[in-house]
């Protein structure tokens, strides 16, 4: 068993090689495909950023507009997914009816199936990219007990989503050009982050042969779990008990009780596998937070003062200090979604809606790799060595 290196939770083994995404912890640093992500979300939109991670390189004029109008063209799902959708309870999360909506895909498109045939791949990645904004608002709205809104073409990417989540048939939903930029650049911060939970999952998954949506549902079913991508939600609770049990004041206590490791509390939306520095996307949702705020007269939002209070005590603190945990991208941008009106539960959909380009980038960089074969880790064996069943009567 000396064969293997046990290396559990990947904390120094290179699962794969990739050209898409850098990060540098330690400066604190994300690049796309060479690109600082600063420069993306000031100077790009989110479908800039898919093709940029789907193709390699920022489209040119003519580019960028082919390729916002093919997935302009594929926003719709086939009707018969609104029956799927009414199999589920109305009070089942979000995530739970995502994860089968993407999953349920794989039956509905059957010229994407094959992930090793390069067209396959396209038009799949085109169909997700177009469609999960459909289906985390049909989530919604599902929800909601709200009919669904089809998609409009005539709206950008984000300003489309909007309208589907805050539309309804009786009333023309008017998109506030703020919310429509600060939701694109949630997206754009969360559009791909290497091999994380989820991706490493899909590059998993993908690994079989298996069908391309089913792949990208499986990086749904990671997201979920509130070490990643529910750390979104996870984090704007925490705001919310710390708020109900006195706010500002009590966050001493609160600080003190996340030092106690018994106590199991963490600082939600602090902390990061690879970042050892401040997280380049929390600074730019603070930034996006800032804005919003102030477009919407909410800049005394007494969420936002505890939340910057909040950071401001833990980065002085030594727990932190020493640990070497900042804020991720997660810390503000719950409380970014919460202006807008999306509610705590859908946040790890949006990641979801987000975050499914990244997938896609990192499956057809696997796929068109010479050297891939199906994932397979190997483990050490700490169980019984051999014995034999023993009768019934004779077993305790
Ligand atoms: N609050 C309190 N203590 C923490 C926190 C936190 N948020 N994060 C890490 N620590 C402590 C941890 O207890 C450990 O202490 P010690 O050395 O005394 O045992 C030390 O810091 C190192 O942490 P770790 O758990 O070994 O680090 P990791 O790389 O395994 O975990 C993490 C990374 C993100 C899971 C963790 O920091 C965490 O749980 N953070 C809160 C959840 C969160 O915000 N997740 C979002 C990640 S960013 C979005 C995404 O990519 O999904």
């Amino acid at each position: 068993t000396g064969m293997f290196t046990y290396d559990p939770g990947f904390l120094s083994t290179a699962a794969t090689q990739s050209a898409i995404t850098y990060i540098d912890g330690d400066k604190g640093e994300l690049l796309y495909r060479g690109y600082p992500i600063e420069q993306l979300a000031v100077h790009c939109n989110f479908l800039e950023t898919c093709y940029l991670l789907l193709h390699g390189d920022l489209p040119d004029a003519t580019q960028k507009a082919d390729f916002t109008s093919l997935v302009t063209n594929h926003t719709m799902v086939n009707e018969q997914m609104q029956f799927f959708l009414r199999g589920f309870r109305r009070d089942a999360h979000p995530m739970a009816v995502l994860t089968g909506l993407v999953g349920a895909l794989s039956a509905f498109y059957h010229d994407s199936t094959d992930i090793n045939n390069p067209q396959h791949r396209e038009i799949a990645a085109i169909r997700l990219i177009a469609k999960m904004p459909t289906l985390v608002a049909m989530a919604y709205k599902y929800g909601m007990g709200q009919p669904y809104m089809y998609p409009h073409n005539h709206l950008n990417y984000a300003g489309n989503f909007l309208r589907m989540m805050f539309g309804t048939p009786c009333e023309e939903y008017q998109v506030k050009p703020v919310l429509e930029r600060a939701l694109d650049r949630i997206f754009i911060l969360h559009a791909d982050h290497e091999q994380n939970a989820s991706t490493s999952t899909v590059r998993l998954c993908g690994s079989s042969g298996t069908n391309p949506f089913a792949a990208i549902a499986a990086g749904v079913a990671c997201l979920w779990g509130p070490a990643h991508g529910g750390a979104n939600e996870a984090a704007l609770t925490m705001l919310h008990d710390i708020q109900a049990q006195g706010g500002v004041e009590k966050i001493g206590e609160f600080i003190r009780q996340v030092k106690d490791k018994n106590s199991g509390v963490k600082l939600m939306g602090f902390g990061h596998r690879v970042y050892k520095n401040y997280d380049p996307r929390a600074k730019l949702m603070q930034e996006t937070c800032n804005e919003v705020l102030a477009e919407l007269g909410l800049e005394k939002d007494p969420l936002f003062k505890l939340a910057k209070a909040l950071e401001k005590i833990a980065l002085e603190d030594d727990y932190f200090v020493q640990r070497k945990l900042y804020p991720n991208v997660d810390f503000y941008s719950g409380i970014v979604q919460r202006a807008i009106g999306i509610p705590v539960n859908l946040f790890t959909g949006i990641f979801a809606l987000a975050r499914t380009v990244g997938w896609i980038a990192q499956l057809n960089e696997m796929i068109g790799d010479p050297e891939y074969k199906i994932g397979r880790p190997r483990q050490l064996f700490t169980g019984s060595t051999r014995r034999d069943v023993l009768p019934l009567a004779e077993r305790r």
